[in-house]
């Protein structure tokens, strides 16, 4: 090998050991011919991974998947993400020593964020089905809702019972993935059935005649009327349902633990308080 070769060689190798110590592990290392960097690294690695895992730092926070469009139990005030569930949810949090977060989705992206285990929990205004215990657990209830139908002012539609007469073929608004959009889907055919990314804009179209009416849970029916003029909730109610937060099946731990935070809020008064604050 000539000088001039052996002398480059060797002025690579030394450009490799002083970046290698002086480097930190997000700058860039362009300036290392990458063939002489792993001569160079190779042999004091020995085939195993060349940085040494950090000791974990130990995450104190815990991570809530909502859909935050379903006032009262979570929507935006400014930036922050408030309501029922956010309020009770904080409470738990504090209750386990930990940091709470909030992370808003889609309402049908929360079973499969929860199961994949990308959030810890999910707590929407979430109603226990069977069905969805199939893929999660339920912690016990915190809460109860009933599915209501709103409808513009005059509507032929005066009752549930409406729905269902013979030849009735109402078109109606749900919104997508929750109970209202099964339950209607399975009563009156997904043809007659639209489905809306939230209360909010399935409520938008029935204010301008693309549907009839909008199956959704009571009191975000009852926050949606109270925003829109000329709208109004039958009285007659379409389901009974519980609340509850859910979690990974695996994950009993967390299960255990947030049903006994549940218990004590509920025995303490902390529960109803929080409800009472928001539904007058
Ligand atoms: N209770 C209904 C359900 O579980 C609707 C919940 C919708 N929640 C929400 N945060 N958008 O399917």
């Amino acid at each position: 090998m000539k000088f001039s070769k052996i002398l480059a060689l060797t002025m690579a190798l030394l450009m490799v050991c002083v970046c290698f110590a002086a480097c930190t592990a997000d700058e860039p290392e362009t300036v290392v011919d990458p063939e002489v960097k792993n001569d160079a690294v190779t042999p004091e690695t020995d085939g195993e991974p060349e940085v040494e895992a950090e000791p974990e730092v130990e995450d104190n926070t815990i991570t809530m998947a909502t859909n935050a469009y379903f006032k009262p139990y979570e929507y935006y005030e400014g930036d922050k993400i408030v309501g029922i569930d956010a309020e009770i949810a904080e409470a738990i949090a504090a209750k386990l020593g930990k940091e709470l977060v909030i992370e808003d989705m889609q309402f049908d992206s929360i079973l499969t964020a929860v199961q994949t285990g990308s959030v810890d929990f999910g707590m929407a205004g979430m109603t226990v089905t069977e069905e969805r215990k199939e893929s999660v657990n339920f912690t016990s209830s915190y809460a109860t809702g009933v599915q209501s139908i709103i409808v513009k002012e005059g509507s032929a539609i005066t009752t549930v019972d409406d729905l269902y007469a013979d030849g009735a073929a109402y078109k109606v608004g749900v919104q997508l993935g929750t109970t209202g959009d099964i339950y209607a889907t399975d009563d009156f055919g997904a043809d007659l059935v639209s489905q809306f990314a939230n209360g909010n804009e399935a409520v938008m179209a029935l204010n301008g005649d693309a549907i009839d009416c909008v199956i959704i849970d009571n009191q975000p029916a009852l926050a949606l009327v109270e925003a829109n003029e000329g709208l109004v909730i039958l009285e007659t109610a379409y389901a009974d349902e519980e609340y509850a937060i859910c979690i990974a099946k695996e994950n009993t731990e967390l299960l255990d633990a947030m049903n006994a935070a549940i218990d004590e809020l509920i025995a303490d008064g902390t529960i109803d308080a929080v409800v009472a604050k928001y539904i007058k």
